[in-house]
């Protein structure tokens, strides 16, 4: 009984000290990490607390305010970069199969992807877009919260380890043509070819703290909300209604829906079973 009280004691403590180290950080820094999923924040403010070589989550946020590099290590922690080319083939398929028709009637295409990480889904939609005829009339937006990430998404150049998976995804996902036409190899990784960028713009944005930029045609924003808690994932997808045209396209990862959202009402689902959701009011 006594542990039970004690155990209790101890999460109490643990809730204040994460609650008062994300309030210093968006007071001091301006970043908002306090709705963000509270388990995940937790595991990843524990694994900077044991790096620093700290013992308590207040000795972390001691170090924070005073010494920005840590600041810059924290923020690498909370920015789970895990993405790959053609993620879940099948969404792909079905976005060429269902959305490219739509978007060949239109004069111009502009597509968002928020929280694209460090960017290979973004050159698997120019690949896509250029199989269809579509990339000349597109521009192809790509943000982030994290400038790091950007920085290396902007040069096109990926691990040679990953070309055979990706190179399936690829496949799977409905690719018309040699993955290998899209890249050379060089002595740093794969370089994927210039023309698939002509028509990207990467820009820093964050998607708790900054507004509107367009209006879209697509916005793509995938295993991004997985991180958020309702109140923000809520916050999130009221910023894309509000920045997608109507009949837009928002397609979210495989783990996120709308369903019982605030916006869930102006939204249909293209295809059952796939997170493709149409704006219709
Ligand atoms: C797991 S990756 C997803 C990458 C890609 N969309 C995919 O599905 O493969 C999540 C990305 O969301 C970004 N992110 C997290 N919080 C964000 C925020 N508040 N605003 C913008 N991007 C954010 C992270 O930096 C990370 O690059």
């Amino acid at each position: 009984m006594e542990k039970q009280t004690d155990t209790g004691l101890q999460e109490r403590l643990e809730r204040l000290e994460i609650s008062l180290l994300l309030q210093a950080l968006y007071e001091w820094y301006g970043y908002d990490f306090r709705d963000y999923a509270y388990h995940s924040i937790k595991r990843r403010i524990w694994y900077r607390v044991s790096a620093e070589g700290l013992s308590t989550i207040s000795g972390l946020q001691e170090r924070l305010l005073h010494d920005a590099a840590c600041l810059k290590r924290l923020l690498a922690d909370f920015s789970i970069n895990v993405t790959e080319m053609f993620r879940d083939p099948t969404f792909f398929r079905e976005f060429r199969e269902n959305i490219v028709p739509m978007l060949r009637t239109y004069p111009t295409i502009r597509i968002w992807h928020a929280g694209c990480a460090t960017g290979e889904e973004v050159y698997s939609m120019a690949i896509l877009l250029l199989e269809e005829g579509l990339y000349e009339k597109a521009t192809i937006y790509a943000t982030d919260i994290n400038a790091d990430v950007l920085t290396k998404a902007k040069t096109g150049l990926f691990p040679l380890n990953q070309m055979k998976k990706y190179t399936n995804n690829y496949l799977q996902s409905g690719g018309k043509k040699s993955f290998s036409d899209y890249y050379s190899v060089t002595s740093h990784g794969v370089q994927f070819h210039p023309f698939l960028t002509k028509n990207m713009v990467f820009a820093q944005h964050n998607l708790v703290t900054d507004g509107s930029f367009n209006e879209f045609n697509v916005i793509l924003c995938r295993n991004v909300l997985i991180y958020f808690n309702h109140t923000l994932q809520d916050h999130v997808l009221k910023l894309f209604y509000d920045s997608l045209g109507m009949f837009g396209i928002l397609g979210l990862g495989d783990k996120e829906t709308i369903a019982f959202k605030n916006v869930a009402n102006h939204f249909e689902q293209v295809v059952p079973n796939q997170k493709l959701y149409k704006k219709v009011r």
